[in-house]
């Protein structure tokens, strides 16, 4: 696996020439064949004659059903072991086209292109590929990295505000269970714009490689990058049964901020460095409209993945820039939280 930071796309041509494939197979959703496409074929000559596959743009696209149609459909296109399928899209389309891909005949080469700030510094980096099956989110899927995840800010351009505070939630994750340096950087940001946005991304980029590395099976130090995620995803969860339907990086937003006062209420971290983080966290993301009752999200949280047993297992910070993992939580104690 290599993650190309490529502003200009340039070295895709290379990697191109490198794999040398029978064919080439674009996959897109509705939106990046409007949005990405034209510009991607315009800047790599490799990509004359490419075909494309195009799915429905949102996370239902994400199954089986569509997974079964893109393998006939690169059937019907000739395509082999040493044919390349280029995922461009955001995370729905990295996780997507990488299982596909990862599946076809054993296996066939695959390249990343993520067009959103979440799959740009998380969905497309780690190897992971997957699909959802009905309500069970990425139920199925393979640890199979790409030949290359190539990045480039010039995606940004034409993200919705909204799309890109959702990938910053993960950003200021990566900040604040790796590097305090990082995390000053970070909080420096003043609007979510793809300029203020674009020094971030190298660093959020090694910091999620960094721990993948490390722990490839998800055994131990990759867990930080859950922090957020227990209550973020109880959150997400229950607003998607309500009328304000959060993103993933909007509900993981509030995760961290609720994540945040815990540690500090444990005493892992100092009420300065809390005020600090939470000053950040709580510009952005606090307003958001959800659910604010422990009680509520509980039955979520003891459903979650993560768990052991039946306790609820979660990822603290123990100081600023180092996560905390394998932390139990108990419901009495989320009861005293307020983002007020
Ligand atoms: N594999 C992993 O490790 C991993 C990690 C985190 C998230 N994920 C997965 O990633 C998915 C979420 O990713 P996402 O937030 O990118 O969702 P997404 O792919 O659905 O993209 C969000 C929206 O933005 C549009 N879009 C993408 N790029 C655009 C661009 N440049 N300009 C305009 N519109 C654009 C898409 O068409 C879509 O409507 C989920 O399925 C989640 O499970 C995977
Ligand atoms: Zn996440």
């Amino acid at each position: 696996m290599r993650n190309i930071w490529s502003p200009d796309l340039s070295a895709l041509s290379g990697i191109i020439q490198e794999l040398n494939p029978s064919k080439i197979i674009l996959l897109v959703d509705e939106n990046t064949h409007d949005r990405c496409l034209p510009h991607l074929i315009i800047t790599i000559p490799e990509l004359d004659g490419a075909e494309i596959l195009e799915v429905p743009a949102g996370e239902e696209t994400k199954s089986l059903e569509i997974a079964s149609e893109l393998w006939l459909g690169l059937n019907d296109l000739g395509a082999d072991r040493s044919s390349l399928l280029l995922n461009l899209g955001g995370g729905m389309i990295t996780d997507l086209g990488g299982f596909v891909a990862s599946t076809f005949r054993r296996g066939m080469h695959f390249i990343h292109i993520p067009t959103s700030l979440l799959a740009m510094v998380d969905a497309a980096i780690g190897g992971k590929t997957g699909v959802n099956l009905g309500p069970y989110k990425n139920h199925i899927g393979t640890f199979c990295p790409p030949q290359a995840t190539l990045v480039s800010p010039v995606w940004l351009e034409t993200l919705s505000q909204r799309q890109l505070l959702a990938g910053f939630a993960e950003i200021l994750k990566h900040a604040l269970i790796a590097d305090e340096n990082y995390w000053q950087e970070s909080s420096c940001v003043s609007e979510m714009t793809g300029d203020h946005l674009t020094p971030l991304l190298e660093r959020s980029i090694e910091i999620k490689e960094a721990l993948v590395l490390e722990d490839p099976e998800e055994k131990g130090p990759r867990k930080a990058l859950n922090f957020g995620h227990t209550i973020g995803h109880a959150i997400e969860s229950l607003s998607l049964q309500s009328e304000h339907k959060l993103l993933h990086g909007e509900a993981i937003g509030l995760g961290l901020i609720y994540e945040t006062m815990i540690s500090e209420k444990r005493g892992l971290i100092s009420s300065e460095e809390s005020e600090r983080i939470l000053a950040t966290l709580k510009m952005w993301y606090a307003d958001l409209p959800h659910e604010t009752s422990p009680d509520k999200w509980w039955p979520l949280m003891l459903k979650d993945k993560k768990n052991r047993g039946d306790e609820v297992n979660c990822t603290l910070l123990k100081g600023l820039g180092k996560a905390f993992i394998n932390q139990k939580l108990e419901l009495e104690e989320l009861r005293g939280i307020s983002i007020a």
